[in-house]
């Protein structure tokens, strides 16, 4: 049986999207307790209150994801960040179920994914649901279309259509010439390259991505990261992407959810979560991130003085504060920020130099934008 719930149901979060967002998944206080009746940990607030630590030692039991709600937005990257052990993996195998949930509520597109029967949950996983794991799990003797076209054989599709449509994902992803290789005779980068094809060539409403590039070289690691941010922007994706890396958690998270000992201790875009530290352990996590990469010119411009309002270049709102910084310096003169042709305010370089050494500025963009009205 499948239940179909009320989009209005789900209790929003405090500081997250509101709950009629056009939302995919839908997480509310989920929990996987892995252990000796772990279901009867959830409900039992003497035991929620203690630390992860302590509820292993008094009940043999790992809470690995606690208590955790988040919504992932339709064409949205969302990353899952944390240190190994966090609880990143088992939270995004929750997701389809691969993990079943202790307890807690989880929808998507509305749609009850805990209520889910067998025969539902098997379609999720084959049509609308794609993972792709950090060690490729490739089938060694077949070939790298015949990897691709897996899925495909597995929905049931014919032999010639299924091979049509890999051999187009073949070359969408950077492996001409390679389609009748071993998995074997490949680099681990091009193997990735047939993992995500494989993923890809169902044409999935959501992609999975456990630590897909972490056992790949800097180098091949960013061109696979540019083939994310291409598939977001291009096709509109929907990704849950984890890492433990943070600057690629920042480079490809339009929002981040940071988790620690299983919850998430902070969720935001990466510019909240880089200047707005949610506590001290968030903010010694992205203490040597450089800001003006992360920070945005929303955040540090100041109202137009007279005549600023017709000169200097022009740079829209979410223009980092590096480039307002090489605007500024091009021109020699403080920069506009633009949107829609209507001007919101300036950059100068005192107050970009402020965001590099994170002093005197307003709390958010909105502040910032408050200010320059009542300014
Ligand atoms: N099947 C299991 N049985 C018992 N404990 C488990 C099981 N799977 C995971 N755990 C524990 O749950 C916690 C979270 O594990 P998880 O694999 O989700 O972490 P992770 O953040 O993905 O780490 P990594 O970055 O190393 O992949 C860990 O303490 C782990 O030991
Ligand atoms: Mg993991």
């Amino acid at each position: 049986m499948t239940a179909i719930l009320d989009k209005a149901t789900p209790e929003p979060i405090p500081g997250g999207v509101p709950a009629d967002a056009d939302t995919v998944f839908t997480v509310r206080n989920l929990w996987k307790v892995f252990g000796p009746k772990a279901d009867r940990i959830p409900g039992d607030a003497s035991l929620t209150d203690l630390s992860t630590a302590e509820l292993r030692e008094r009940t043999g039991c790992t809470a690995a994801v606690r208590d955790v709600s988040f919504d992932v937005r339709k064409g949205e990257v969302f990353v899952v960040m944390g240190l190994s052990g966090s609880g990143k993996s088992t939270l995004v195998r929750t997701l389809t179920r691969l993990i079943e949930p202790t307890s807690g509520t989880l929808s998507m597109d509305g749609e009850d994914v805990r209520a889910m029967d067998k025969k539902r949950l098997l379609a999720l996983r084959r049509n609308r649901v794609s993972m792709v794991f950090q060690h490729f799990g490739l089938l060694p003797h077949r070939t790298v279309l015949d990897n691709i076209a897996y899925g495909l054989e597995i929905q049931g599709m014919a032999k010639q259509e299924r091979r049509d449509r890999a051999a187009a994902m073949v070359a969408k992803v950077g492996l001409d010439g390679l389609g009748e290789r071993r998995p074997d005779q490949l680099s681990g980068g091009q193997q990735q390259r047939v993992g995500l094809a494989r993923a890809l060539v169902v044409d999935p409403e959501v992609l999975l991505f456990d630590e897909p590039f972490s056992a790949l070289d800097p180098l091949i690691r960013r061109d696979m990261q540019e083939e994310v941010i291409r598939l977001h922007r291009d096709e509109g994706r929907t990704m849950v992407f984890i890492t433990h890396d943070l600057s690629e958690a920042l480079k490809l998270g339009d929002r981040i959810a940071l988790m620690r000992d299983g919850e998430i201790v902070q969720l935001g875009t990466p510019e909240e979560i880089v200047d707005s530290p949610a506590n001290d352990y968030v903010r010694d996590f992205v203490r040597d991130v450089p800001r003006e990469q992360v920070v945005t010119v929303a955040r540090a411009m100041r109202p137009p003085h007279d005549g600023e309002a017709d000169t200097g270049a022009a740079l829209p709102p979410d223009a980092t504060v590096a480039q307002g910084i090489e605007a500024v310096a091009r021109g020699g003169a403080p920069a506009r920020v633009v949107s829609d042709g209507k001007l919101l305010g300036v950059v100068d370089h005192e107050r970009l130099l402020a965001v590099v050494a994170g002093i005197g500025l307003p709390a958010t963009p909105e502040q910032a934008a408050e200010d320059v009205v009542q300014a």
